[in-house]
């Protein structure tokens, strides 16, 4: 099992989560977050002026998916979030170690799909 952590603008959210309920995504997490990747101090403009800000808020969507299905949900998030614009997101990727279903006591696929 693998856990996909996308970080993708909050524009994109219903997009996302759209295309990976349309692939048949067992489960997600969201989470709003702020940070940044390898631009800081980012630049913005409000009413002429010109102002920099540390962290842009973005959405975390987490989902724990069978190894082979790992890349073709991966492409999903990718398709969907894409803008081509710095700041699209990114994408990590984690060994999940195990998983429980608390209510039927199933473990590993079985307590995900
Ligand atoms: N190395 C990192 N470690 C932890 N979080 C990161 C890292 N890089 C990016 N992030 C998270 O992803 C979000 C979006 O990053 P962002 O898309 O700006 O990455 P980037 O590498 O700067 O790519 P781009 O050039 O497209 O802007 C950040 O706000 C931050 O939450
Ligand atoms: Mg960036």
């Amino acid at each position: 099992m693998k856990k996909i952590e996308a970080i993708v603008r909050p524009e994109k959210l219903d997009d996302v989560c759209q295309a990976l309920q349309d692939a048949g995504c067992p489960g997600i997490m969201i989470t709003e977050i702020e940070g940044h990747g390898l631009q800081k101090g980012i630049k913005q403009k409000w009413r002429g002026e010109e102002f920099t800000v540390d962290y842009l808020p973005k959405i975390k969507i987490e989902t724990i998916v069978d190894d082979g299905e790992l890349d073709g949900i991966c492409d999903t998030i990718t398709n969907a979030a894409f803008t081509g614009e710095v700041g699209d997101g990114k994408i990590f990727i984690y060994d999940v170690q195990g998983a429980i279903r608390i209510r039927t006591k199933q473990s590993g696929m079985a307590a995900i799909s």
